[in-house]
């Protein structure tokens, strides 16, 4: 079943509108909705005194239009009685201030008296809701990920080195603590990195990131495992937040969930005059959040109108709710839940808009969402079961993440910005892609990028090479394999346990600022078409050692040094881009690279114009997105079946703005 609905909060509503709410979900075609994860305090509404009866009558009633229910363990939001009666539970942030009540996700995650309450909610939770019919889940939490500096994170962290290193001496040793005179002759003189502290030891930063997103990893697994006990036949999810959030290492918090799910919002701004919605950031996301546990996802919250707690976003334009669910659905979503609702009237987010606005009538936000509903009942079955196949990969890596936020080399480097710019020249071409975490099996891609792999361990260095050996192409970015695990700077000529996989080292860098104008030439025969590009933020200029040199820089004491190279190592071969490019960098190398590999797009479409594929056993299913205003021509494959009219394709169509088609190939263009 294709699971699609709302967010919804009858606690938030008198009860007598609740039958109205149902009847209006069941006319737009839902069947699911997610409730109560922020209901702490209507739950338990003091201490060990439990009330399920209002959300039951809530359950009962959506069931009676066929809606079930994923139920949220209420934990991102502790009720005043808590907080009140134990101070010691709010996070302490990194410039050394407690938190205060007053808005949501206050709580330290390690400490041992908010795991007892937590324990408490969930299992009364699990236990009322184990045979309800209405409940098929839980959603554990909401959004997790704030670090706590308290004294019981401290001692817990001083608890996660002493396991991880053994002994003083070894953490001594690859943290480096002789300079400043750091050297730890107890486990209890470890600080956490408080920003009273000063820039802190990378190895001590590291690894305090690390250990707060196993002390997250923990504290959603002890939900799991209650849940498991009392319902065993529950689906069991967490809302993510997609490629932009780098605070968790998101595939360890993934790895005993059932099922990824995420929050979608894309909002869109204007750039002057223009709106601008980056729909390539958008597939980024759902690419990241599909290669968490490599299988399909839900979106828990899709948006549903207008963002906005003080200042609101602009007006989601006609059609483009749709086409962004759409777009979910293309890249892998098997359930689609709108947030919220309907408007809230009250409290922080007054102006999040839902499906229904603040009146609580339907207007042109539901009407179009209903019209998404009626679709799915035609389209849902094709789609089930249907996955997407990618041959290329983007490796992300949350160690280097978290080494760049310690230590961004350069004020303009962001990691999410470089990705962003390699993902969206493979988007452009419209080519499949996965994002993956450098631990997870290669063997299945004929390109694998890994931009800016800072942190980089021994066995994923042997991995990589395997995979070139093994005949895969690899292309490595600048600031890769510069750092050993402990985040100490590698004892070898960069880029490290790679260099000799790419077949260049980096004889010297140079890090640019934002008013430097410095660019790469293509100089290799063959190459020379593809011109010239911009280089920001960094330059390594490469020494070849057996590499061929693609492109040169072209100013200042580097220029003509080498700055794009390829190296045949094994069957396969390593790219090694030296500089950060925007998006025109990218598009020329992997559109020569992409030829040269005969990689081809799921379909070529005019700009603006994205196509993404699903496929069922060896049914094709093709997604064509239009995310510009206006018609567009696009070449269809012939034969292929219009999903929604039945009709079938020949060549030419015209789709409208913001509008869309999904074909399915005939049955027997397998393949
Ligand atoms: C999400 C969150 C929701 C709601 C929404 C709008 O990040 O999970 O609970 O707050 O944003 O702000």
């Amino acid at each position: 079943m294709f699971y699609f609905g709302a967010d919804y909060y009858p606690e938030q509503w008198p009860q007598e509108r609740w039958p109205e709410d149902a009847r209006l979900m069941k006319a737009a075609g839902f069947n699911v909705v997610r409730l109560a994860e922020f209901a702490w305090s209507k739950m338990e509404p003091s201490e060990g005194k439990f009330d399920f009866n209002w959300l039951d009558r809530a359950l009962k009633t959506l069931h009676d239009q066929g809606i079930v229910a994923l139920l949220g363990t209420p934990t991102a939001s502790p009720p005043p009685w808590l907080m009140t009666n134990h101070p010691d539970i709010f996070r302490l942030r990194e410039d050394g201030l407690r938190v205060t009540y007053g808005n949501r996700c206050e709580y330290c995650p390690n400490h041992p008296t908010y795991h007892d309450f937590t324990r408490r909610i969930v299992t009364a939770l699990a236990e009322h809701y184990a045979d309800h019919p209405e409940v098929i889940g839980w959603q554990i939490d909401n959004e997790m990920g704030n670090r706590c500096y308290c004294p019981v994170c401290r001692s817990k962290f001083q608890d996660w080195l002493k396991v991880r290193y053994g002994t003083l001496e070894k953490m001594n040793a690859v943290w480096g603590t002789e300079f400043w005179s750091h050297i730890y002759t107890d486990w209890t003189q470890i600080p956490v990195p408080l920003a009273t502290g000063g820039s802190p030891n990378p190895g001590l930063a590291l690894d305090f990131r690390r250990f707060i997103s196993d002390s997250y990893v923990a504290y959603q697994q002890m939900q799991v495992d209650l849940l498991r006990e009392a319902c065993p036949d529950h689906l069991i999810t967490h809302n993510f937040m997609g490629f932009g959030y780098e605070g968790l290492n998101y595939y360890d918090l993934a790895r005993t969930l059932d099922l990824v799910s995420w929050d979608d919002y894309p909002a869109g701004f204007w750039l002057k005059d223009r709106r601008v919605t980056e729909p390539e950031a958008l597939a980024l996301g759902h690419d990241t959040m599909r290669g968490l546990k490599h299988q399909n996802f839900w979106v828990m919250e899709q948006q549903a109108g207008p963002s906005g707690w003080e200042i609101v976003s602009p007006t989601p334009r006609p059609g483009e709710l749709r086409l962004w669910a759409y777009q979910s659905i293309a890249h892998g979503a098997d359930g689609i839940v709108f947030f919220r609702w309907r408007t809230a009237r009250y409290g922080t987010e007054q102006y999040w808009h839902g499906l229904l606005d603040h009146h609580g009538l339907p207007g042109r936000r539901y009407e179009e969402i209903k019209q998404m509903g009626a679709e799915l009942k035609k389209v849902g079955a094709a789609i089930q079961g249907s996955s997407v196949k990618a041959r290329v990969a983007i490796l992300q890596s949350y160690d280097s993440r978290f080494a760049f936020q310690i230590q961004p080399n350069n004020p303009s480097f962001q990691y999410s910005e470089h990705v962003t710019h390699v993902y969206h020249a493979l988007f452009n071409r419209n080519i499949a892609v996965d994002v993956i975490s450098p631990q997870a099996d290669m063997s299945n891609y004929m390109l694998v990028i890994a931009p800016a792999l800072h942190v980089l361990d021994e066995a994923v260095a042997a991995r990589l090479e395997q995979y070139v050996q093994a005949g895969g192409t690899l292309v490595l970015t600048p600031r890769s394999g510069v750092k050993d695990e402990a985040n100490a700077v590698v004892n070898l000529p960069l880029p490290g346990l790679l260099a000799e996989v790419c077949g260049i080292t980096v004889a010297e860098y140079d890090s640019l600022s934002a008013d430097i104008s410095q660019s790469v030439k293509f100089i290799a025969s063959g190459l020379k078409k593809l011109g010239t590009c911009a280089a920001r933020v960094w330059c390594d200029i490469l020494e070849p050692a057996g590499a061929q040199v693609l492109a040169a820089y072209t100013a200042d004491y580097y220029a003509g040094r080498p700055a794009i190279t390829l190296n045949q190592y094994g069957k396969g071969q390593a790219v090694y881009v030296g500089t950060f490019g925007d998006v025109s960098l990218y598009q020329a190398l992997f559109g020569w690279l992409v030829l040269k590999l005969n990689i081809p797009p799921v379909l070529n479409a005019p700009e603006g114009i994205e196509v993404a594929e699903r496929w069922q056993g060896d049914r094709r299913l093709l997604f064509v997105l239009n995310h510009t205003n206006a018609p567009q021509k696009v070449s269809l494959p012939n034969g292929y079946i219009n999903l929604m009219d039945g009709k079938v394709s020949h060549g030419e169509e015209t789709i409208p703005g913001r509008d869309l088609v999904i074909l399915a190939s005939p049955s027997e263009s397998a393949g």
